[in-house]
């Protein structure tokens, strides 16, 4: 059975979930569509993006190929669904990758493991993992280190996980060249003026999936929201605003780039399922070339730990705008956010569950 032969009707997406999500026997993948393989059909149309928005200096001081060269698809039945088939220079992923796992997790970020465990016990979450990730395995089961634990981390508006909500008295500032990179990606997309507010990082073990929802928390809708995928290739399912609407199965690898707006902006979607590149023909994660110089060469330490979890490994950085042109936050109180434990999310031990399997386990 193919996942096409789901027709619309009661939780459809759900149905397809299951079906890619199954591990034995594994699902027929032959209708996943690989935007990859970059050809047109009735299915998926070129984009239209602005070439004069970006300069090629300005593209390459965010490690992208000038918007000439990138390939870019939308999707016939999903208005506003933008794919650019990775348009990053060669070499430049690393750095983005270093980023997602060395630098974005600091403080004054968040994450899950601020959920029990003590700032000063999180500052260092990449150091602290630097011994346990570059030591070979011994054969003993050795403990996690703090960057395998790793499951989210949120950015310039925290997002609340319990509340759904941002709020004004719970921003830091969000990093200058994540901004840089969304703000490039978004005008040559057609959206000049884009403002990236928050960023909400997930990081997926090769069994890990993100379960079926819709990106509304955000008070400005007619705003893009952006994806970008590192590492393992996954499936990435994209439905309509109803769950009985069958979704469409595609391939994300690393270096893809989303963008939802205008309709597709408020569909659901979910990610099934992960697949190891190296599966994947034509994937084969030569990601560590050192041809571009974005943020310097990589030492060799930081090099070798994030080949070490890339390749059991996929991130995911989704950038929002959350408030548009002069809008503010309702009035309405929330609660006064701490720096302790109790950070973006209320009480630890409900907080400190993910996203990802709290929704699974409520399909
Ligand atoms: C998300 O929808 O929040 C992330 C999707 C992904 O990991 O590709």
């Amino acid at each position: 059975m193919a996942a096409s032969s789901v027709v619309r009707g009661e939780d459809a997406f759900k149905k397809v979930f299951k079906f890619y999500k199954r591990k034995s026997p594994p699902p027929d993948f032959s209708d996943v569509t690989d935007f990859s393989k970059g050809l047109p059909s009735d299915k998926i149309v070129p984009a239209v993006l602005d070439l004069s928005a970006v300069s090629d200096s300005e593209a390459a001081r965010a490690g992208l190929q000038p918007v000439k060269s990138w390939r870019a698809f939308g999707l016939q039945g999903y208005p506003g669904f933008i794919f650019i088939s990775n348009p990053f220079l060669r070499g430049s992923q690393p750095f983005w990758i270093r980023q997602c796992l060395k630098t974005y997790p600091q403080k004054p970020n968040v994450c899950n493991l601020d959920m029990h465990m003590s700032p000063s016990d999180t500052q260092d979450i990449w150091g602290q993992s630097v011994h346990g990730l570059s030591s070979s395995p011994s054969g003993k089961r050795e403990p996690k280190t703090l960057l395998e634990r790793l499951r989210w981390v949120t950015l310039g508006y925290h997002y609340n996980w319990d509340t759904k909500t941002y709020s004004a008295n719970h921003h830091t500032p969000l990093p200058a060249d994540l901004h840089l990179l969304s703000v490039q990606i978004t005008a040559a997309c057609g959206f000049p003026g884009f403002s990236a507010q928050a960023g909400i990082l997930n990081y997926y073990r090769h069994d890990s999936s993100l379960g079926i929802h819709v990106d509304e928390s955000e008070l400005d809708h007619s705003r893009p929201l952006l994806s970008f995928s590192f590492g393992q290739s996954a499936i990435f399912l994209l439905g309509g605003v109803r769950r009985e609407d069958p979704p469409t199965a595609m391939y994300m690898h690393s270096g893809d780039v989303m963008v939802m707006s205008g309709q597709s902006r408020l569909f659901y979607h979910a990610v099934p399922r992960i697949i190891p590149a190296l599966e994947m023909e034509g994937h084969r994660m030569a990601l560590f070339s050192q041809d571009s110089t974005l943020g310097g060469v990589l030492s060799e330490e930081d090099r070798l730990l994030c080949t070490r979890y890339i390749q059991s490994s996929r991130l995911n950085v989704t950038v929002r705008q959350v408030l548009g042109p002069g809008q503010r936050f309702p009035e309405t109180p929330s609660p006064p956010q701490k720096t302790d434990a109790s950070q973006a999310g209320g009480v630890p031990g409900q907080t400190s569950q993910r996203r990802k399997e709290e929704e699974e386990s409520s399909l």
